[in-house]
């Protein structure tokens, strides 16, 4: 009987795994809701000068008066159901953006000290031969940053980058053409050393935008709505 039921519970978990996998890749034609990105609201300081995430839910804004050069930094919240994803707008220009859950490929170690990778993510339309940014988070369970040994991306299967020790890896890459996958891996930091079958929760925030569609140097950063598709691999939890 006993072995009957585990049987029996054996087979509902791969059906529940090929229903989710099966239903898991996500085709988005086109997006209406608008990224979340930082604002200069104050009059005296409104020119942007660089975004960061603070949270999971939450970012710092620098902003800058053009006259006499003056900073100042504000917290800015996230909507309801985004993340926080840092990016890079140039190549000195920290951009945080909040995206909408349901468009970032997101996984996790659970609490395993292995290499765990993402779904695929690609643009389907637009041009070829621009310019993205390609932004990965790790936070933990409570939504804040944390550090994990090991940060890779992947333009086709290629190896673009990498990182250690870090809890965000931004990066520009150039000449993405339409259909290109990207994909992410992290190696999660052991808490205990001693021992590699355990290692803190880390939940993988990943996503890309085009340059062009967050503008260059002091543009107003408005209208995001990139044309994406994802191809998540959920982690099932034990
Ligand atoms: C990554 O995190 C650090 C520390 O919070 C922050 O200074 C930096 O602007 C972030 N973004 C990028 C693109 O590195
Ligand atoms: C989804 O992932 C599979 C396996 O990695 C890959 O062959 C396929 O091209 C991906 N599809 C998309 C839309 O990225």
């Amino acid at each position: 009987m006993r072995t009957l039921s585990a049987q029996f519970f054996k087979i509902c978990t791969f059906f529940l795994v090929v229903i989710i996998t099966t239903t898991a890749g996500l085709s988005i034609p086109s997006i209406s809701k608008r990224d979340t990105v930082a604002k200069c609201p104050d009059n005296n300081f409104p020119v942007f000068v660089g975004s960061s995430c603070k949270t999971q839910h939450s970012m710092i804004v620098q902003c800058k008066n053009a006259n006499t050069n003056a900073r100042a930094s504000h917290e800015q919240q996230c909507n309801q159901g985004e993340n926080c994803v840092d990016f890079l707008l140039n190549d000195d220009v920290a951009f945080a953006m909040c995206v909408p859950v349901n468009k970032l490929l997101q996984w996790t170690n659970g609490n395993t000290d292995d290499e765990f990778c993402s779904g695929t993510i690609r643009f389907d339309s637009g041009a070829s031969g621009d310019s993205i940014s390609i932004g990965l988070n790790t936070y933990d369970t409570n939504g804040n940053p944390i550090q994990v040994f090991d940060m890779v991306e992947k333009v086709n299967n290629q190896q673009i980058g990498e990182v250690k020790n870090q809890h965000n890896f931004s990066q520009i890459y150039r000449n993405y053409n339409v259909h290109d996958i990207v994909t992410f891996c992290f190696i999660p930091g052991a808490s205990d050393p001693h021992n590699p079958y355990y290692a803190n929760k880390a939940i993988a925030n990943a996503y890309i935008v085009r340059l062009s569609s967050i503008g260059g140097k002091d543009v107003q950063f408005t209208d995001i709505e990139p044309v994406i598709s994802q191809n998540n691999t959920l982690y099932i939890e034990n």
